[in-house]
This record gives C-alpha cells, sequence and structure tokens, in this order.
C-alpha cells in the first residue's frame, strides 16, 4: 500500500459477503465505522470500542477479528464476511441461526451477530469441537441478557446436527 496522508480519505477495496465493495477512510478509520458508516452493513454491532464486548466481531480472510481494533485501511484488499453473509449464502436463516432462534439464546440481540461470527468459524474450523471449545468461544463474548447457557446449547445443537448428518451442508 503506497503511503498515506493523515487527513485525507483514501479508497478502501474489499469483497464484502462475497460482493466487490468499496469505500473511502482516513487512516484512523476503524474498520467497523468503515462496514457500518461507509458500507452500510450495519449487522455489525458496536458496543466497547476497545476490544472486550465481541460485538463487532467479523471474518477477514477467515479469521474471527475484532473489527474494532483493525483499521479499515489494513482491510483493503481482503475478503469480508459479516452477520448479513451468513443469511445470503441460503437466503435465509443458516443452521446456527435457526438454532440460536430455538433456543432462545438472544434477548436483545446486541451480542448476537459477533457470536455468530465467531461460532462459524469454530464450526467450519472444528466441527468436533468439545463443550469446552464452545466455552472458549464464547468467553470472548460479552452477553449482557442470557446468562450463556442458552447460547452454549444452541452451538452444541448445531454440533451435534453437523456431526450425524457426517459432513453434509452444515451452513
Ligand atoms: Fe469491538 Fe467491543 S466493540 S470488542
Ligand atoms: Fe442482549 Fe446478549 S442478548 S447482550
Amino acid at each position: 500500500m503506497s503511503e498515506m496522508k493523515r487527513d485525507a480519505r483514501h479508497v478502501i477495496q474489499v469483497t464484502l459477503n462475497g460482493e466487490k465493495r468499496s469505500g473511502f477512510a482516513q487512516p484512523r478509520m476503524l474498520l467497523s465505522d468503515f462496514i457500518r458508516h461507509e458500507l452500510g452493513a450495519t449487522g455489525t454491532h458496536v458496543g466497547c470500542e476497545h476490544g472486550v464486548c465481541g460485538a463487532c466481531t467479523i471474518q477477514l480472510d477467515g479469521r474471527a477479528i475484532r473489527s474494532c481494533l483493525t483499521l479499515a485501511v489494513q482491510a483493503d484488499g481482503c475478503d469480508l464476511v459479516t452477520v448479513e453473509g451468513l443469511t445470503q449464502r441460503e437466503a435465509e436463516l443458516s443452521l446456527l441461526q435457526r438454532a440460536m432462534k430455538r433456543h432462545h439464546a438472544l434477548q436483545c440481540g446486541y451480542c448476537t451477530p459477533g457470536i455468530l461470527m465467531s461460532f462459524d468459524v469454530l464450526m467450519r474450523k472444528n466441527p468436533k469441537a468439545s463443550d469446552q471449545d464452545i466455552i472458549d468461544v464464547l468467553a470472548g463474548h460479552l452477553c449482557r441478557c442470557t446468562g450463556y447457557a442458552n447460547i452454549t446449547s444452541a452451538m452444541r445443537d448445531v454440533l451435534d446436527q453437523i456431526k450425524s448428518n457426517a459432513g453434509g451442508d452444515h451452513v
């Protein structure tokens, strides 16, 4: 990337949920703000803005990351997936989203997009994840409503379904 001027707005190009998108960002603009305000993908929530709550979690080149701890310029040329991308793949709620609904795993829903993005990575990378693996992922997310038990149950349900489908389409 060429040298950036501090106050200039630079063109940032990304793939967002499978679609080529671009917008402008000053070098100090957070990726969370770029996604929400420049690209209009407001499904990604912003809570603490310093890496603690997990609400802003998205996927960048297949990894779950805090978009509030990433600058928009760092994402130039990257592949981003936000919570909107979970439904676009099937044009309906994903298996994970349906399980969250079935298990009453959300109330206000503020934490939910970030949790979904982290769990989506877990189910893809480790479909044999243990209960402890689920807890480890959930440890990176704050939820003020649910007490976490129902979220854990939803994820366990999904992983058990993947196991019983023996590698079928689980997204
Ligand atoms: Fe990014 Fe809280 S808003 S971790
Ligand atoms: Fe309200 Fe988690 S459902 S913060």
